[in-house]
């Protein structure tokens, strides 16, 4: 397991000029045992990394484009997130996977266009509720891993963020979630060794101040991908605590 755990937030789309108050002040803060990221909108990044310089705070991107460049309305690449200050990316967030049809394909290839370019790639994988309820989570786990990770451990980080967790204010049980962890831990180990072993795998899913120190406890869990609960710099801090 990863050394230092890494507590992250997905702003998703919320965010403009006055959320970077949150930023400074997460800066700010007295440095604990966290390592600590916001992934704000696009439009923040440049300005969010200005706020956080000269501290621990890193900031990163929710999404990215495979390509290095090219005619591709809309999007954004590595090198315009590095440019930006950002030094990590969220990738196949079941958001983007659902709202954009994004496949375990394309996802790998973003992966591995951030990696390649220097940036650490969070890539999230999760079952529905329907596939839990039918007693597939493991193997759709298992498919999102072979598909979805990049050919190397380096510079990547995995989410498990099951579904029907994320914003519900539902989490899986403590064995649950451990249960997942380990079958990520051992698909990390026997496909990148040693690499493998030290992989940061987070949860993500209705962690809040409130249950962050039980499930940040729970083996194989290196940190946490939070998405409601790091909209403010008080109760991202409090998880950050909870460390
Ligand atoms: O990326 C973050 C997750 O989707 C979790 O969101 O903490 O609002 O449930 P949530």
């Amino acid at each position: 397991a990863a050394a230092r755990k890494m507590i992250v937030g997905n702003w998703k789309m919320f965010g403009t000029a006055p959320m970077l108050a949150e930023i400074t002040a997460i800066a700010a803060a007295p440095a604990g045992n966290a390592k600590l990221a916001i992934c704000p909108p696009f439009t923040l990044i440049e300005r969010a990394a200005r706020a956080a310089q000269g501290s621990a705070l890193a900031i990163g991107a929710q999404d990215v484009h495979a390509a290095d460049k090219g005619a591709h309305t809309g999007c954004i690449s590595t090198a315009m997130l590095i440019d930006s200050g950002a030094t990590l990316v969220i990738v196949g967030h079941s958001e983007r996977r659902a709202d954009n049809f994004e496949t375990d394909a394309q996802v790998k290839a973003k992966a591995t266009a951030a990696v390649t370019a220097g940036l650490e790639a969070i890539v999230c994988i999760g079952e529905t509720e329907a596939q839990r309820d039918n007693g597939q989570t493991l193997t759709v786990i298992e498919t999102q891993l072979a598909g979805s990770l990049p050919d190397a451990a380096d510079r990547l980080v995995v989410a498990y963020e099951p579904v029907w967790a994320i914003g519900t204010g539902r989490t899986p049980t403590e064995p649950q979630v451990a249960e997942v962890h380990a079958a990520i831990r051992a698909h990390l180990e026997k496909r990148f060794g040693a690499p493998g072993a030290a992989t940061p795998i987070l949860y993500g899913g209705s962690v809040k101040p409130e249950n962050a120190a039980n499930l940040l406890g729970l083996p194989n869990v290196d940190g946490a991908l939070v998405g409601g609960a790091s909209l403010t710099a008080a109760s991202f801090l409090a998880i950050a605590a909870a460390v």
